[in-house]
């Protein structure tokens, strides 16, 4: 089927190629003409395993275009999908002015039958703003749907959760549009799961909330089990034994971060409030995250007294291993409190230092884990990158000023660092 994307960021990008993968003819269109030029010769913005092979592969079998403008969108994509970016306000609402305008550009150009579908995580009700902003500045009697169907693949292993997601959510107000959607994704072996569009819009929002919300009560509990001895590795594992919990997003750590969680939560509580509902547990998930951060810079200062003038190494940048992404990192954030307080920090990363360079110029960099731990008074683990969990401990040891790790992920066993002669702290284990 010839499907148009609009919006490139990682939802846009990873959906398009994996719909050319597929089968389909993909047109991509993004506003930033850099973008689309450098998309064209198979530059990939960000990282992402597997996602630059996938684009060149399809782009050399002619499956997948880019360009910059949305006319050419609209001319040749049956479906098109908006997945352009709905950032947060200041009060946790999400700013659909980049959906409403394409929705205007859609509608300008609109000559026949198109499914307009939104990809991006937007509030509910956001289908039928669409729906009359197009209706409003169509060309009389040009016939369109609007659909929703959201997206829930992750940073990192963004392709194998694309190309075989848990289950396809489809939101739709006709049958037309429940077939051209079930067509494109029939090369998908999930379940699909056909709904109205609103209830659609929901399911994004309160899946995310409902996994930010185990992360926040495991990193609650891990504070408890800190308090009164038990380890909550234990704790989670046989919690997420009970089938009806499930044992995925129960780490403990130093709270979750990404594009995602941090936002969608704000918007969840935000519309609910907004259609009349105080959805308080919202707030309190967010609470627990802040609180998690401040509860591992307690700890640091525990370690540390006096955080002034200290060294630390920071290992890990990116809000989760195997991207570049340091959107509402809390790895940054933690290196950016403690430089603040007057630390010296020495970061390592192993994709995301070049981001991270771009908005923290107060805190050094280095080329591997053992040079940022040169002389350093603390190693602080703030991603769970693979990479940190093969170091040559000994090695680390001896290039550090005092040989103290504070692990933030619960990456290291605690025995063994012991017994190499580190004093290790770890989240929510003894
Ligand atoms: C998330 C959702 O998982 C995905 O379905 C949605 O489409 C977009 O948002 P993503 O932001 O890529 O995906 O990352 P995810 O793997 O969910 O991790 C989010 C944050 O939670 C990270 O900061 C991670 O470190 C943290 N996390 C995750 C924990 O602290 N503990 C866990 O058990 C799991």
């Amino acid at each position: 089927m010839d499907i148009s994307i609009i919006g490139t960021g990682y939802v846009g990008l990873t959906t398009g190629a994996c719909l050319a993968e597929r089968g389909h003819r993909v047109l991509c269109v993004d506003a930033d003409r850099a973008k689309v030029a450098s998309l064209r010769k198979g530059r990939v913005p960000f990282y992402e395993p597997g996602l630059a092979e996938l684009v060149a592969k399809n782009v050399r079998a002619k499956r997948l275009s880019f360009d910059g403008d949305n006319a050419k969108a609209v001319a040749h994509g049956k479906a098109i999908f908006i997945s352009v970016p709905t950032p947060p306000r200041p009060d946790g609402t999400a700013d659909l002015s980049a959906i409403e305008a394409v929705a205007r550009d859609i509608a300008r150009h609109i000559r026949d039958y198109r499914l307009i579908v939104e990809k991006s995580t937007v509030p509910v009700a956001t289908g039928s703003r669409m729906k009359e902003v197009i209706t409003k500045y169509r060309p009389a009697n040009v016939d369109f749907d609007v659909a929703s169907n959201p997206e829930f693949l992750r940073e990192g292993c963004a392709i194998a959760d694309s190309m075989s997601p848990d289950r396809i959510v489809i939101g739709v107000e006709s049958t037309r549009a429940e077939m051209i959607l079930r067509e494109i994704y029939k090369p998908f072996k999930a379940p699909v799961l056909v709904t109205n569009i609103k209830s659609a819009e929901l399911i994004k929002h309160a899946s995310n909330a409902f996994l930010a919300m185990k992360i926040s009560f495991a990193n609650a509990v891990a504070a408890v089990c800190e308090l009164a001895g038990a380890n909550v590795i234990e704790v989670t594992r046989g919690v997420g034994m009970d089938k009806r919990i499930g044992p995925g997003f129960l780490n403990a750590g130093i709270g979750y971060g990404g594009s995602c969680f941090p936002k969608d939560v704000a918007a969840f509580e935000a519309i609910s409030r907004e259609l009349g509902y105080d959805f308080g547990l919202l707030r309190e998930v967010q609470r627990v995250n802040e609180q998690t951060r401040d509860l591992f810079l307690k700890k640091v200062e525990r370690e540390l007294w006096i955080v002034k003038g200290k060294t630390i190494a920071a290992f890990g940048l990116s809000f989760k291993p195997n991207t570049d992404d340091i959107r509402e990192s809390v790895a940054v954030k933690v290196v950016q409190s403690l430089a603040e307080r007057g630390a010296h920090v020495r970061a390592y990363d192993p994709q995301a230092m070049e981001r991270a360079r771009a908005s923290m110029n107060h805190v050094a960099y280095a080329k591997s884990p053992y040079e940022a731990a040169k002389d350093a008074d603390a190693v602080l683990i703030l991603t769970e990158w693979d990479e940190f969990r093969d170091l040559d401990f000994r090695k680390l040891k001896k290039v550090m000023a005092h040989p103290t790790i504070i692990d933030g992920r619960n990456l290291l066993d605690p025995e063994r660092m012991r017994e190499m002669g580190f004093t290790y702290r770890s989240v929510g284990r003894p």
